[in-house]
């Protein structure tokens, strides 16, 4: 049964407290039943989860918005971890760690050679962003996909308020960006290259750098990331990869390794401290020495616990062959929903690399079955949504249980669209499908 407890209760309490509730989006309960999700956790351990009322669930949605990669609490990580505190995770001096990490970072990717840090994704973005402005004196930023809630990014929706719409979260309002910015941030769709030629040209001799996620919901053609290599090797700009989110995922590092793609910079975030902030901005040592020509400093940026989970979580990366089971667990899920589906003739789409798949219902109330898909799942103890993101922690036995109550919970959605009101079926609200201001 679905109740509204503490989790509920204290969240309720929360949104009089912190402006939009969280201090992430995608943790907002509105993103998935908004009456009901249990907002808080008690406990977290491989992929399962306890909210306040100590009930537990099957966490089958990100794992910690994708920075879990090992599963909760991985005791690998957190035995090195738990050593650093003892030993003073914060000092006048560095943390050695720092060094030895640099080394790990350019030995996995031998086109870079230097690093920086930070201990989120964005803050790194900004730096990356921050050096290669530095580096080649040119305002102008050309993206694709999310990076951030930084300025240089947001100033893409100064002048068209929908620039940013498709680039993963919708709707991100760009208020309190200096109207100054407008004009130096311009996204184009990935695998377009006309698209990216044409900005290219349009602001010819301005373009500093070009950003992009390697992969996120498909794969690059050969054509698109050699011209964008090409391009930006021609006119001097900068090439930024933007590993965060699909990093360690399908190999140990960038995905750009993949696709014998060498940029001048890559950022990393999330998954590589498992759940301890971390973020690396890595590089060529021509375009990295720029860091040296801009202030970019920051206290905690020097503390001991950042480097020292990361170091554990690549060598069970490693150890563990972790790539290689996400695959195969991603696999399994969109597999799954696909026969699934097809079962109830309930109409999909499934995206995303294998890792990190998700699906939308194909029916004229997509967000209605998604609230309702939520809202069965928790019932059945699952947290559940229309995204997978695979991690070490996930065995076959739990998708095996999750495909067999998903199978069920399309059984019942089917029963709902077939009523021809299945927002008569929601207990909640409707989730909500981007940036929004809270009531
Ligand atoms: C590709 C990408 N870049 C940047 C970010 C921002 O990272 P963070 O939320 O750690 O600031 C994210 C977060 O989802 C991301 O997916």
């Amino acid at each position: 049964m679905i109740h509204m407890g503490k989790s509920q209760e204290l969240y309720q309490k929360a949104k009089k407290l912190i402006p939009g509730g969280t201090q992430l989006l995608s943790k907002r309960p509105e993103m998935f039943l908004p009456d009901l999700w249990p907002a808080y956790y008690s406990k977290a351990k491989g992929c399962e989860i306890w909210d306040l009322d100590d009930i537990k669930y099957f966490d089958m949605v990100t794992m910690g918005i994708g920075a879990c990669i090992l599963g909760y609490a991985d005791d690998d990580v957190n035995f090195a971890v738990k050593k650093a505190v003892d030993n003073g995770n914060m000092c006048l001096l560095n943390a050695p760690e720092e060094v030895e990490l640099a080394e790990v970072l350019c030995n996995l990717h031998p086109w870079a050679s230097m690093v920086r840090y930070t201990r989120s994704g964005g803050e790194a973005m900004a730096v990356a962003v921050r050096i290669a402005r530095a580096f080649t004196q040119k305002d102008i930023v050309l993206f694709c996909g999310y990076h951030g809630w930084h300025d240089w990014y947001l100033a893409a929706n100064l002048g068209k308020e929908t620039a940013l719409d498709g680039h993963l979260l919708p709707g991100l309002e760009p208020r309190g960006v200096p109207r100054a910015l407008t004009g130096t941030a311009y996204p184009f769709i990935y695998n377009d290259i006309e698209g990216f030629l044409r900005l290219i040209k349009q602001h010819a001799g301005r373009v500093g750098v070009v950003v992009l996620e390697t992969i996120r919901n498909q794969p690059p053609t050969p054509e698109f990331l050699a011209t964008l290599r090409a391009v930006t090797q021609k006119n001097g700009i900068v090439f930024v990869v933007d590993e965060i989110t699909a990093g360690w995922r399908m190999n140990l590092g960038g995905s750009h390794l993949l696709y014998d793609v060498k940029p001048d910079i890559a950022v990393f975030g999330k998954a590589m401290g498992n759940g301890y902030p971390m973020g690396a901005i890595i590089g060529t040592s021509e375009v990295m020495s720029a860091a040296q020509e801009s202030f970019i400093s920051s206290t905690y940026w020097t503390e001991r616990i950042g480097p020292v989970a990361a170091l554990a979580t690549i060598k069970k990366l490693q150890n563990r062959s972790v790539p290689a089971h996400l695959c195969d667990i991603g696999k399994r899920i969109q597999e799954g929903w696909r026969q699934i589906s097809k079962g109830h003739q309930l109409g999909i789409n499934i995206s995303g690399i294998l890792p990190l798949g998700h699906f939308s219902f194909d029916h004229a109330q997509p967000l209605v079955l998604k609230t309702l898909f939520t809202q069965e799942m928790l019932t059945r103890g699952f947290l559940a949504s229309t995204v997978f993101y695979a991690s070490l922690a996930h065995s076959y036995e739990v998708v095996d249980q999750y495909l067999n109550t998903a199978d069920e919970v399309f059984g019942f959605i089917a029963k709902a669209v077939a009523t021809g009101q299945p927002e008569k079926h929601l207990k909640s609200s409707v989730c909500h499908a981007g940036f929004r201001r809270l009531a």
